[in-house]
This record gives C-alpha cells, sequence and structure tokens, in this order.
C-alpha cells in the first residue's frame, strides 16, 4: 500500500502538479489520506450514472465500505469485467448479480492501478483531499481542452447539417426554375409584358441548365441518402447515453464484435436502467414512458433504420471493429455528440474502396494473414513499409458484392 501511494505521489510530482517540497512534507505526515487523486474523480464519473457512494441504490449497489466487504483481487477482476467472472461461475459474483436483477455491469477499461485508485477514492467518501484542489486545477484544464474538442465535432456537426439543408434546398431551387421557365414561356407567348425577347432566352436556358444539373445529381447517388436523419418512435439521445453517461457503444450494440450487424438493442435493454431512471433532463418522463408502454403491450419500438446499404452489397461489422480495429466514429462520426443520429458518408461505393486504398490491414498481429508470405517477405525487405486492405485484395468485386 505504501509503495503503491509513493508510486502514485511520484508520479504526480513529475507532472509537475504540486510543489514537490510542500508535497514530500505531507507525505511524511499522511500517506493513505492524500492517495485518491483527480484523475480518479474523473474515472468515478463512469460510474455515477450507475452507483452512489452514499445515499440511495442507483441501478447497481450503494459503494460505500465495499472495500471492507470485499476482497480487493475480486473487486479488481469485478469491475473490470464482470460478465467474464459471471461466466465462470464465480459463487460471489453470480450472487451480487442476482441480487440486483440481473442488470450485467458494462465492463470497464481500467489497468489494476486505475481500480486500486477508485477504490481509494469511494473509500474516501468520493471527496478529495485539500491538497488536491491544486491538481483538480489542472484536471479542470484537461476538461477545458476535452470541451474545445467537443466544440469541434459540434462545428463539424452543424456544417453537415447545413449540407443537409443545402439538399433540401435543391428541391426547392428545382421548383423555382421550374416556375420560370413556365412563367417566362407565358410571358413570351401570351402576356409580353418583357418586351426584349433575350431576357426570356437566358431565363429559360439557365433555368434548364440548373435542371440538367440537380438531375444529374440526383441520378448519381442514386437513391442514396447522405445526411438522413428521420425521426425516431422516441427521442432516444445518443448525446445523453453514449456522451454524457458514458456507456460504451458495444453495451447496447453488443453483437457488433461478433457479427456481421451491430444490432439495435431489443427494449428489455433499456429497461435495464430505466426501471430505476424514470425521467430525463430533457424529455422528462414522456420518452421513457414509452418503454414502459413497449414492455407492457409486447410490442417492440419500431426504430426507423439510418444506414442502408443496398441489398447486392456485403458488409460485416466484426470485420471491420474487431479484425480491423476500426473506431466506430471512423464511420458513423461522432455519434456521442449527437442527439438523433444522422448518416455521415454517402456509402457509396467510392466511399469503400477509399478507405480501403488508404487504411492499413492488421497485418503483423493477425494470425490469418501468415498465409500471404508474398507480403511480408516485402515488408522484410522493405519494399514496402505497409499493407491495406487493396493488397490484399479489399477491392475485388466478390468480396463486397453477392
Ligand atoms: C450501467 C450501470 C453500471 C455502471 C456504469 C457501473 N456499474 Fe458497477 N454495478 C452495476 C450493477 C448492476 C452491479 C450489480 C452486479 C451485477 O449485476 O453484475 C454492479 C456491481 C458493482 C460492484 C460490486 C458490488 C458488490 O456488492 O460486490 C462494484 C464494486 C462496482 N459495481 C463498481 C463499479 C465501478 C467502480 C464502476 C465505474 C468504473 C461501475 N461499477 C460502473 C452497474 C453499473
Ligand atoms: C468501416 C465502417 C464502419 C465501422 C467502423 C462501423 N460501422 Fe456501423 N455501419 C456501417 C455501415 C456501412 C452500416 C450499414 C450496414 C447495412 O445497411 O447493411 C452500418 C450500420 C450500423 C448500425 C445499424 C444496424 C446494422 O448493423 O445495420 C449500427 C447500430 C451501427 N452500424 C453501429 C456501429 C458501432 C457501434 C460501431 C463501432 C463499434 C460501428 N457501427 C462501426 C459502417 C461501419
Ligand atoms: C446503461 C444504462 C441505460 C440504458 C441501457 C438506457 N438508458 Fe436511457 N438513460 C440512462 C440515463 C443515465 C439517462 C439520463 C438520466 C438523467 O440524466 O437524469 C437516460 C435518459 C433517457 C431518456 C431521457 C432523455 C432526456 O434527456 O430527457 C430517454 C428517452 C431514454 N433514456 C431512453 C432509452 C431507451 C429507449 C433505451 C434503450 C434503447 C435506453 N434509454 C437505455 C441510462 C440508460
Ligand atoms: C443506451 C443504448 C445505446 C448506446 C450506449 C449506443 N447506442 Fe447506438 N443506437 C441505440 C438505439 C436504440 C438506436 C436506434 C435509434 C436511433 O437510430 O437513434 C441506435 C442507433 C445507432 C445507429 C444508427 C443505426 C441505424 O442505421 O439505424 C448508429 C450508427 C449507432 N447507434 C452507433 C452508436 C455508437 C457509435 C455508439 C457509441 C458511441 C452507440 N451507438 C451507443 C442505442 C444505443
Ligand atoms: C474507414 C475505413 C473503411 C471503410 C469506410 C470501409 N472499410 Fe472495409 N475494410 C477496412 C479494413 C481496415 C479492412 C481489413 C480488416 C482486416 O484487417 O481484415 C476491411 C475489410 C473489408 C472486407 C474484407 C476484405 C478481405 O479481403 O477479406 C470487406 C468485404 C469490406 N471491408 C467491405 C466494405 C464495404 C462493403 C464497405 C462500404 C460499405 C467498406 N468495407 C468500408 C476498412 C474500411
Ligand atoms: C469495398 C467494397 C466494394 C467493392 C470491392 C466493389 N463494390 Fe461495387 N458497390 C459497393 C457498394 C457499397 C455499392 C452501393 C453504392 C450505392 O448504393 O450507391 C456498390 C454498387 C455497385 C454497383 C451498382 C451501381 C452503383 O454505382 O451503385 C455496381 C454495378 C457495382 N458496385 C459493381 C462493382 C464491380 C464491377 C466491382 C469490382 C471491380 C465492385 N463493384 C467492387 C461496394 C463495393
Amino acid at each position: 500500500m505504501i509503495i503503491n501511494n509513493f508510486v502514485r505521489i511520484n508520479a504526480l510530482m513529475i507532472k509537475g502538479y504540486i510543489f514537490s517540497g510542500l508535497f514530500s512534507l505531507l507525505m511524511l505526515i499522511s500517506m493513505s489520506s492524500f492517495a485518491q487523486t483527480a484523475q480518479d474523480e474523473k474515472n468515478f464519473q463512469q460510474c455515477k450514472a450507475c452507483h452512489n457512494i452514499d445515499g440511495a441504490k442507483l441501478i447497481g449497489p450503494n459503494l460505500k465500505g465495499i472495500s471492507e466487504k470485499r476482497d480487493e483481487a475480486w473487486l479488481i477482476k469485478f469491475i473490470q469485467n464482470s460478465q467474464e467472472m459471471i461466466q465462470n461461475g464465480d459463487e460471489l459474483a453470480v450472487q451480487v448479480y442476482n441480487e440486483n436483477n440481473k442488470i450485467p455491469m458494462p465492463s470497464q477499461n481500467f489497468t489494476d492501478e486505475e481500480v486500486r485508485g477508485l477504490l481509494l477514492y469511494i473509500e474516501g467518501g468520493g471527496v478529495l483531499p485539500e491538497s488536491e484542489a491544486v491538481a483538480q486545477a489542472a484536471v479542470d484544464t484537461e476538461e477545458q481542452q476535452a470541451n474545445k474538442l467537443n466544440v469541434a465535432a459540434d462545428a463539424e456537426l452543424l456544417l453537415v447539417k447545413m449540407k443537409r439543408d443545402g439538399m433540401r434546398n435543391m428541391s426547392y431551387v428545382f421548383i423555382i426554375m421550374v416556375i420560370l421557365i413556365v412563367v417566362s414561356l407565358f410571358d413570351l407567348a401570351v402576356f409580353h409584358i418583357v418586351k426584349a425577347r433575350w431576357i426570356h432566352y437566358i431565363i429559360v436556358l439557365t433555368a434548364i441548365v440548373v435542371i440538367s444539373e440537380i438531375i444529374f445529381v440526383d441520378a448519381t447517388s442514386l437513391g442514396r441518402q447522405q445526411y438522413y436523419q428521420p425521426d425516431q418512435p422516441v427521442w432516444f439521445s445518443h448525446k445523453v447515453h453514449a456522451g454524457q453517461n458514458q456507456i460504451d457503444c458495444r453495451y447496447c450494440h453488443f453483437t457488433v464484435d461478433r457479427s456481421m450487424s451491430a444490432g439495435i438493442p431489443p427494449v428489455e435493454t433499456c429497461l435495464n436502467c430505466h426501471n430505476q431512471v424514470k425521467e430525463g433532463p430533457i424529455t422528462g418522463t414522456k420518452e421513457i414512458e414509452k418503454i414502459y408502454a413497449s414492455i407492457e403491450n409486447n410490442k417492440p419500438i419500431e426504430w426507423v433504420k439510418v444506414y442502408n446499404l443496398p441489398d447486392h452489397v456485403y458488409f460485416n461489422h466484426a470485420q471491420h471493429v474487431n479484425v480491423g480495429k476500426l473506431d466506430c466514429a471512423q464511420c458513423h462520426g461522432e455519434v456521442k455528440e449527437m442527439d438523433e443520429i444522422i448518416q455521415i458518408p454517402d456509402l457509396s461505393m467510392g466511399w469503400c474502396i477509399e478507405c480501403h486504398r488508404t487504411e492499413d490491414v492488421q497485418f503483423a498481429t493477425n494470425k490469418f494473414y501468415d498465409q500471404y508470405k508474398e507480403l511480408h517477405q516485402k515488408l522484410k525487405d522493405g519494399e514496402i513499409s505497409n499493407v491495406t486492405v487493396q493488397n490484399i485484395g479489399g477491392d475485388e468485386c466478390a468480396k463486397c458484392h453477392y
């Protein structure tokens, strides 16, 4: 314990958060009470949606005194991946799981050291010692930086929406052009309000050019729906869930790593949390009630699909996310910032191919690629420096077309 604290404190000093002289003095006075750091407080944000340290039980049990109740090694394993323990039949884990209505706790990507920090933070009742105020200030600037990133993501989304509105405006332009032609021709033939004929010709010609352009763009996009953002039956916000409450994408889209489809969660998944969370900050009880109605009437929520590929195209999530180690955001944009999902890429063939030409496969670490002996040799000889998806045949027609 003491050695651990020492390491943690030293790390802080290196970061320059705290004046070292003052700090060594404090260290001498008391080792343990200065263990939890601002970083731990930040990490605990990921637990807050489901756990109180004091007060009412939320989705998961109250964590007060948990370190006395349970063994440290057990807690570390449980917090990192409780479902694995439950599946392996750890008796205590199964018992805790059953006592909590079998609500799975999402696995958390923390190192042992980070979990120890979290446990110390929980032991301390969820308050930081005063000396940490300095460190907190440093974290705050980190947060400001994160906010800056958010602002950038927001700006990007705004741009996307402007483009979408631009596309909607195209249909108004189309109608206006048709009206211009009709009015102009009528005037030419019947009313003779504008005397000069060349004005009519220019108007009609321009309108025809614009109309052809719109038809051309429309035809080449072949019913694609970039920036598609349909209304959904429940106002479900990814910003509230994946953003503010930091719920892992895989908690809801739980097939994404092992199957072709990412899947939309069944309403039972919503109930895991919403049998406790009955009110939201934006829509109050109005939207959450639809979850209960769906369960009562035994009628699934009919979500409108946003991303649609034509039937002749084969696309596999596991291949991209699990094997290829791509991030959801590379294809779906900053979902964490979206109240409502909007389709970011145009899902054209060019979009797939473009990435396959530039993106590397996990060549060194994936045993499957051992069969590409020639490419391995070329890498070794320095003839090539990387292996893209295209190099392994990612632009062959049959790979993507049935
Ligand atoms: C989505 C909700 C959710 C989140 C987020 C969450 N937990 Fe849990 N947690 C649960 C539930 C539910 C249980 C009860 C056990 C079970 O059902 O698997 C639990 C159980 C636990 C337990 C065991 C309690 C006992 O009595 O042994 C600990 C410790 C714990 N959580 C810590 C954490 C920490 C630390 C975090 C943040 C890093 C966290 N949890 C995030 C829902 C959550
Ligand atoms: C390489 C690009 C790519 C990546 C990376 C990717 N997706 Fe997708 N996603 C797609 C495409 C393309 C579709 C449309 C599939 C279709 O219509 O068959 C889609 C569809 C979906 C759908 C709708 C349901 C379905 O499976 O058709 C969900 C939900 C989804 N993705 C979630 C995710 C999540 C969560 C991640 C990250 C863990 C992710 N996606 C990563 C390209 C991607
Ligand atoms: C892992 C826990 C969890 C799951 C699963 C979950 N939610 Fe939520 N949901 C929350 C939390 C936490 C809030 C925010 C409550 C708050 O901030 O007061 C919330 C808020 C909401 C709100 C209100 C939003 C607002 O701001 O007014 C709606 C509607 C909602 N959820 C619908 C759903 C639906 C539908 C599902 C299933 C597809 C679902 N939730 C699954 C935890 C969850
Ligand atoms: C609490 C559950 C929950 C979490 C967490 C969650 N999603 Fe979703 N997701 C849904 C639901 C429900 C829908 C269907 C309604 C909609 O389109 O908004 C959906 C829809 C989607 C779609 C559109 C699917 C389509 O084509 O109709 C994408 C893409 C997506 N999610 C990606 C993500 C990514 C990326 C994350 C993590 C950053 C994530 N989701 C986290 C519940 C969740
Ligand atoms: C953001 C980059 C990206 C986009 C966009 C993308 N892919 Fe991929 N794709 C990859 C990567 C990386 C791999 C290689 C994964 C691996 O390591 O095996 C891959 C592999 C594949 C494979 C397997 C190729 C093989 O030789 O085994 C298919 C099929 C495929 N993608 C289809 C598609 C389709 C269809 C689309 C468009 C709807 C698409 N991809 C869009 C990055 C992308
Ligand atoms: C990386 C995946 C991928 C590869 C490789 C690929 N395609 Fe496609 N292809 C697509 C996608 C995605 C679409 C759907 C585009 C859309 O909806 O506009 C498509 C659409 C098409 C269409 C329908 C017309 C169109 O433009 O939408 C034809 C024809 C076609 N592909 C032929 C081919 C041929 C021939 C090859 C081999 C030279 C090939 N494709 C290789 C992904 C791929």
